[in-house]
């Protein structure tokens, strides 16, 4: 028994922010944010919720997988901007969308989606669930400092989704799914404002450099650690879609691996970097594509630190 996706969907806030749309006082500029990251806009939400942006994906990955709400018995949210401290978002999207079973959230920051994917997988395989939601979405635009431009620049907000259902094939599906973290590096990229430590609402701090080169490392350590352990080469992936946060970070992976680089998917122009959503938002924008390669690799880092890799087999 193994699970597979049969739908993506995505749902981004209307509002979109070019990089000349950025606060005036930001000292700042297009050209410097292009260079640095290869991020042009990202889409900020205007009252649209976490919640309401899952929602939105998840009943199009549903529309596009062409099956019943009634067939999903789990809903996994990532993410690390909730609409609340409780309940799980996952619990909101259930109701939204009328679904029965289980729904919880799955905090992995920009790795969450990997995380939850690994999370429902195990499920399915272990014959406990059969149909998940696994959605990544995230309001980045209300956890960010917006006098700081070292940080606010880079993130943008949005959901992805995708359905995952049991099939009896070991040959095709998830094919394999490693999760990592090294809490050691917790304060590296955080945003404080717990419950459990202020009152007061959280701003996200990041030491830009250092996260840079972990991810660097971690996507390349992961890739070959992926390569290895299911007996391929480069040259048998035929789509790599990495997290998207910066364009250099998957230029060095480009760099290091030798992966053909017109097979690495780059969605950040459009969207900058949306932490758990950033891999289904990108599934989705190339949806053919992924329904007709045979072997698609993610690969996600995130503050924690996280980081963990997927091979999907479609064919
Ligand atoms: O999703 C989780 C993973 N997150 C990431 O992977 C992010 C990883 N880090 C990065 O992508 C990059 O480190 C940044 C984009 C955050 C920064 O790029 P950098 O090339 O490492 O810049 P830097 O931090 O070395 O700063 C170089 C200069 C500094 O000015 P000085 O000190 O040389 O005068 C910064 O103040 O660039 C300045 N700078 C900016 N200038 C114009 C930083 N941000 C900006 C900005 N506009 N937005």
């Amino acid at each position: 028994m193994n699970s597979t996706i049969i739908g993506v969907g995505a749902s981004l806030p209307l509002r979109c922010m070019r990089n000349s749309d950025l606060p005036g006082d930001l000292d700042t500029s297009d050209e410097w944010i292009l260079q640095r990251t290869g991020i042009a806009q990202r889409h900020i939400a205007d009252g649209e919720t976490t919640s309401l942006l899952a929602t939105r994906a998840a009943r199009n990955a549903l529309i596009h997988a062409k099956i019943s709400p009634q067939d999903v018995d789990l809903v996994l949210v990532a993410t690390s901007t909730g609409d609340y401290t409780l309940p799980a978002t996952a619990t909101l999207v259930q109701r939204n969308l009328g679904l029965r079973g289980a729904a919880f959230d799955v905090n992995a920051v920009c790795s969450g989606f990997i995380f939850a994917l690994d999370v429902a997988d195990s499920f399915i395989k272990s014959g406990k669930f059969r149909c998940a939601l696994v959605i990544g979405a995230e309001t980045f635009s209300r956890i960010v400092d917006w006098s700081d431009r070292s940080t606010c620049v880079l993130f943008g907000d949005g959901a992805g989704a995708v359905v995952l259902r049991a099939i009896d094939d070991d040959e095709r599906g998830v094919i394999f799914c490693k999760i990592h973290s090294d809490g050691n590096y917790a304060h590296q990229l955080i945003t404080d404002g717990g419950v459990s430590t202020t009152k007061d609402a959280g701003l996200l701090k990041m030491s830009g450099r250092e996260v840079f080169k972990f991810a660097v490392e971690k996507f390349h350590e992961s890739l070959m650690e992926l390569l290895a352990e299911n007996q391929m080469t480069v040259a048998d992936v035929d789509l790599l879609v990495p997290h998207q946060a910066n364009v250099r970070i998957i230029k060095k992976l480009v760099e290091l691996s030798g992966v053909d680089e017109r097979k690495v998917l780059v969605t950040l122009d459009k969207h900058a970097n949306t932490s758990a959503a950033s891999i289904p938002l990108a599934l989705n924008e190339v949806k053919n594509t992924v329904f007709s390669a045979k072997n698609v690799v993610l690969l996600s880092m995130g503050a924690g630190f996280t980081w963990g890799s997927a091979l999907i087999r479609f064919q």
